[in-house]
């Protein structure tokens, strides 16, 4: 097992990687009156289960609440309803929560652990690939908000609040649909691109092992990227500046998930985002136009799309990028590649070098 410590200028955790980490589990929970555990429906008679058999070692009070993990369920109505049941149960202010499944479980068992009470412990135990190399790293949390319009504001309501410990069971990865570890590859594929170049060459050269879900190549992985997130994080815990560095291809991809919230999940809509991005960084003179093939052909070596669903006209998506928080004072901030492992924060960004972010990917710019 190996362990990332997340250094925060008020708070350091640790991040447990590795076969059988769960077992961690006892020992994390602290002196807790109760624990509340917040748990995808996929991963409750496995992970769920044995969670709840490990924390009956350390409090009598044990109680589970199952979710449904879907965008449209990641809302306040399903963070109300734990909320509620929590209150109804008798939990108290020493409780501690445990959410467990991939990162819409985290994102809304952080958000019912920020806001229950003013606030409770809790410990993240991700079950995704996704979820164990960006969302259980650096304390943000939240739900989707529905506008009048219908289209899904992504990540609209939520704190930053930072958890007691992670818990990073790469065994849970072996009953993970290959599309779901696909998705969590984006996010890795992102970190290369923003932190280490070396990454990504290691992540191709273990592209097979990586998706067959060998064990220990995963325990490196997931150790290496949350090292990454870990380190940006601790230099700027709320997002004030390099952190937003970390939301490379989430402002196209931000757009394409609330256009096509149905059909393609959020790590696909990242590596169409990665394109995207780095497309506008040719445009805008801060790439080469030699760096897109060999990032299209990773991305689709690892099960991921690089091209729209379908054909539309590139005005909708920039308009739906008008909901993204990255957008300020009418103008939007877009994160670019600007060399290998390198990338740079753009205020105001040029809609020339959108358009051509989006028309790289299969859209109709007019
Ligand atoms: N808080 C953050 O910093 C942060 C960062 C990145 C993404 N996110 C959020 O994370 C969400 C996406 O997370 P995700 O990709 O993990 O999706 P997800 O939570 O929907 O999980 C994907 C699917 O896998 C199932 N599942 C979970 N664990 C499983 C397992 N071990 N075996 C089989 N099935 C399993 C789930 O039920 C779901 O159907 C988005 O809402 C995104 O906004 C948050």
């Amino acid at each position: 097992m190996r362990t990332v410590s997340v250094e925060l200028p008020t708070h350091r955790y640790p991040i447990h990687i590795g076969l059988a980490a769960l077992a961690a589990l006892p020992k994390m929970l602290g002196d807790s009156s109760s624990i509340a555990i917040i748990v995808d429906d996929a991963v409750l008679s496995s992970v769920g289960e044995a969670a709840a058999a490990l924390a009956r070692q350390v409090c009598s009070k044990v109680a589970l609440f199952p979710l449904r993990s879907s965008e449209d369920a990641k809302s306040i109505s399903t963070a109300e309803g734990v909320l509620r049941a929590m209150a109804d149960t008798g939990h108290d202010r020493r409780c501690c929560v445990v959410a467990i499944g991939g990162g819409i479980v985290g994102d809304i068992g952080g958000f019912v652990a920020a806001t229950y009470m003013r606030g409770l412990a809790w410990l993240q135990v991700p079950t995704t690939l996704l979820a164990m190399v960006d969302a259980s790293v650096g304390g943000k949390t939240g739900v989707n908000l529905r506008m009048e319009n219908g289209t899904l504001a992504k990540n609209m309501v939520g704190a930053f609040w930072q958890p007691r410990g992670v818990i990073a069971d790469v065994s849970f990865l072996s009953t993970l649909p290959s599309r779901q570890i696909s998705c969590g590859l984006a996010e890795c594929v992102k970190h290369s691109m923003i932190a280490d170049a070396s990454l990504m060459q290691w992540i191709s050269e273990n592209s097979r092992s990586i998706l067959a879900a060998d064990p220990d190549i995963l325990e490196v992985l997931v150790a290496r990227n949350v090292a990454i997130k870990a380190a940006i994080v601790a230099q700027d815990e709320t997002e004030q500046g390099s952190r937003a560095l970390l939301n490379l291809g989430h402002t196209f991809g931000h757009a394409i998930e609330s256009v096509w919230s149905a059909e393609v999940l959020h790590g696909e809509a990242v590596s169409i985002g990665l394109v995207a991005a780095s497309a506008a960084a040719v445009s805008a003179g801060l790439r080469e136009a030699e760096c897109l093939d060999p990032l299209r052909s990773l991305l689709e070596s690892l099960g991921l799309p690089t091209r729209l669903p379908r054909t539309i006209r590139a005005r909708v998506l920039s308009n739906a990028m008008g909901l993204d928080k990255k957008r300020r004072g009418g103008s939007i901030t877009l994160i670019l590649p600007d060399g290998d492992g390198h990338a740079r924060v753009v205020t105001q960004a040029d809609f020339k070098n959108i358009n051509a972010g989006w028309a790289a990917v299969g859209a109709e710019v007019d």
